[in-house]
């Protein structure tokens, strides 16, 4: 949407993947600070988001503007919003356009105006709006365009910027239309901390309906829909792949980078999920890639398409391009089985011209290596690299980034 907010994707943290309900002030403020002491600020991550659960029992019963829960928040939202502000970061709420939230708090369907107004008063910069107890006025796209319309309005009319991440989830083809209303809407029910499969215990009998009974989708099922419904996305609106899992424990090293990569190169918004005060040095060298994150915020905003997939016994190999400013590219090749594999990549696809006139010219760097520098990105050898197969680990990913004279020249 055009109201001048998320020319690129937004960057940040948000509490749910990792501490769901149990939250309070100090959860919060802890997140925010570690933002800005571990340097991960500096690298573009500035929303710190509240998710489910910061709600009183009920609203106030004379007005009706919403209270934040006295036991956990007993300073209030506002002062939470104020410290946030002044460590130089933005601060993000979330709602549900339903009666209800997920978590059974109160929700906004119905006090869409005293909501929003009562969010711009406490300096909200970034509201996440879900899709529970929505009284059946869902899937019908009409139906859910109202309703998702009434807050984009609500917000619009407080005057404060004030980001809108539809998290409408359950919503027939929601993508061709989320775009006129939101910064953000979501493509897939709610992520899991797994790589691929099913969720332990889910009574699903395919991957089509594993994520019908609430449990979590995999991240190559939601890479899937996202090659599908990316192409929606650019400067002001983008599709939603969920919240980051990296750092939160149940997968390997190669399957976290294969999840920040893809997200990054789809342009989804990046929002952290793990704990950000007691991370392992492995998990902050993945999410303060700043090559990858660059691929994510580059000016041009332009999601990566999977131009070819190579079936295997169990998973497949993917290959991935997209635009970048100044004639550069992004390029993923994916590896969501579970054995080593060593594959020949389709570089005519992946190049934008004919090999030969421009080969000379063309530097590629690995983003998941580090330079003699010690930064990420070390440069190869292009001709090498095209006479040469490239070899995977089980579900790796190499991200690379092409560059040309004029990109170079820039
Ligand atoms: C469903 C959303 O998809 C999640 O991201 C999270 O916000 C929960 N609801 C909170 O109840």
């Amino acid at each position: 949407v055009n109201n001048g907010l998320a020319r690129t994707p937004p960057l940040g943290w948000n509490s749910w993947n990792r501490f769901a309900c149990n939250i309070s002030e100090e959860t919060i403020l802890s997140a925010a600070k570690s933002l800005v002491s571990t340097g991960l600020k500096d690298i573009g991550y500035d929303y710190v988001v509240i998710d489910d659960c910061w709600h009183a029992d009920a609203r106030d019963p004379e007005t009706d503007a919403p209270l934040s829960d006295p036991v956990t928040f007993p300073s209030g939202i506002k002062s939470l919003s104020d410290q946030i502000h002044s460590l130089g970061l933005k601060f993000g709420i979330y709602s549900s356009a339903g009666i209800r939230t997920c978590a059974n708090r109160f929700g906004s369907l119905g006090y869409e105006d005293i909501d929003a107004k009562t969010y711009a008063s406490w300096g909200v910069d970034y509201l996440k709006y879900d899709n529970c107890w929505n009284e059946g006025l869902s899937g019908n796209a009409s139906v859910s365009y109202k309703r998702y319309e009434k807050m984009a309005k609500a917000l619009n009319s407080t005057g404060r910027p004030i980001v809108y991440a539809m998290c409408n989830w359950g919503e027939d083809q929601s993508w061709t239309w989320a775009g006129e209303l939101a910064n953000s809407w979501r493509m897939s029910g709610d992520i899991g901390d797994l790589f691929t499969g099913y969720d332990p215990g889910c009574p699903c009998t395919s991957l089509e309906n594993c994520t019908q009974f609430g449990y979590h989708c995999a991240v190559t099922r939601i890479l899937d829909w996202a090659a599908d419904i990316a192409p929606f996305s650019g400067p002001g609106g983008w599709g939603d792949l969920d919240m980051l899992e990296v750092g939160n424990g149940n997968m390997t090293r190669d399957e976290y980078i294969t999840h920040f990569s893809m997200w990054a190169l789809v342009k989804s918004p990046l929002m952290l999920g793990n704990d950000l005060a007691n991370m392992t040095k492995e998990t902050f060298e993945i999410i303060s890639n700043k090559a990858i994150v660059a691929i994510n915020q580059d000016p041009l905003g332009i999601a990566a398409s999977r131009i070819a997939q190579m079936p295997l016994e169990e998973g497949d190999v993917q290959a991935w391009v997209g635009a970048l400013a100044d004639d550069a590219k992004a390029v993923a090749i994916v590896n969501t089985s579970p054995a080593n594999v060593t594959v020949t990549l389709p570089w005519d696809d992946i190049l934008p011209f004919q090999l030969t006139d421009y080969e000379s010219s063309i530097r590629i760097f690995d983003l998941w290596q580090r330079d003699d520098g010690q930064q990420w990105g070390r440069e190869l050898a292009f001709s090498s690299l095209l006479s040469s197969k490239t070899k995977l680990r089980p579900h790796e990913t190499k991200v690379y980034r092409l560059e040309t004279e004029r990109s170079r020249a820039s």
